[in-house]
């Protein structure tokens, strides 16, 4: 693996290969070991062109932790304002010796456009692009899910809400469907579910209550109003009544099921607090569990030159 941009395609093995690197990292992530000297005299570049709080955040504390250098460019602060095009910046920050770029960016497609003209020493991890795919969200929410319930071939799994607009909804369902779970299910109302989703094996649902039926995973994802029309954006009251995550919808799903979001949440809008502070939710774990997930791609990504 030389980049990470997307998990469309990536096979069984490599995933899990990931997961299982990731699970002898969780140690460092959770401070019980201070470092590993992985990317010792490696610097890491995180260009963030859309905001994070979760994604930056863990992503340079999984460098540190692997002993890289880490520069945090600030966009706003950039030349970016003055034109410069994103090619010419990766271009000025390369000559900088980077050896690795953690991409965030508005357009879809960005991320593969670095991996295109860098140069052959250094390695691009896709960090949300569009639409398009937010690879290691969707290894951390494996990771999860894989930590709670161990085996994906016994899963039922409902990803829910606004699918339309969601990398992580693309990445989860080609995780999910790749690592074999038999039954993907996502549920959201046909404004917010693109056409054809059936071609890529999951079951779609325009009822909250019938899709949440049995299920052993909940992955809420919330309305992703900054690529609406805002003429189109329903109000947080109206949403929630229909697609929220209530306990007493939760109640249809397994008694053991577990509650995801990949955040920011909104609550009273795809989810009460009820729900996102109950005793089901593995929100905050999943936050932990990203550490160690982006420490295994980095250190698996960078001891690959080919
Ligand atoms: N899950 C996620 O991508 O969160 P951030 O936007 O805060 O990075």
């Amino acid at each position: 693996l030389k980049h990470l941009l997307t998990i469309d395609g990536l096979p069984r093995d490599i995933i899990t290969h990931i997961l299982d690197t990731a699970q002898q990292f969780v140690g460092v992530a959770e401070r019980e070991v201070k470092k590993v000297p992985l990317l010792r005299g490696k610097s890491v570049f995180n260009l963030f062109f859309e905001n994070s709080t979760r994604t930056r955040t863990t992503f340079e504390i999984a460098a540190k932790r692997l002993s890289a250098d880490v520069l945090n460019l600030n966009i706003n602060a950039s030349s970016t304002s003055k034109g410069e095009s994103l090619l010419d910046t990766a271009a000025n920050l390369s000559a900088m010796q980077a050896d690795m770029f953690v991409v965030r960016h508005a357009q879809s497609g960005a991320p593969y456009l670095l991996a295109q003209h860098c140069p052959p020493h250094l390695h691009v991890i896709n960090a949300g692009d569009g639409w398009h795919a937010h690879p290691t969200q969707g290894l951390l929410d494996m990771y999860t899910i894989r930590h709670y319930k161990r085996d994906f071939t016994q899963l039922k799994v409902a990803v829910v809400g606004d699918i339309l607009h969601s990398r992580v909804a693309r990445s989860d369902i080609h995780a999910l469907t790749t690592l074999g779970v038999p039954e993907v299910r996502v549920i959201g109302p046909r404004t917010l579910l693109p056409n054809g989703l059936e071609q890529f094996g999951v079951r779609v649902f325009h009822n909250i209550c019938e899709g949440l039926k049995g299920v052993d995973v909940v992955i809420m994802l919330r309305l992703q109003n900054e690529r609406m029309n805002s003429t189109l954006l329903p109000s947080a009251q109206e949403y929630f009544k229909s697609w929220g995550l209530t306990p007493e919808r939760l109640a249809l799903a397994a008694p053991d099921a577990i509650v995801m979001h990949p955040g920011p949440m909104n609550r009273g809008v795809e989810i009460g607090s009820a729900v996102a502070d109950g005793a089901q939710s593995v929100i905050l774990h999943q936050v932990t569990f990203g550490i160690a997930v982006r420490m295994a791609v980095m250190g698996i990504i960078a001891g690959n030159n080919g």
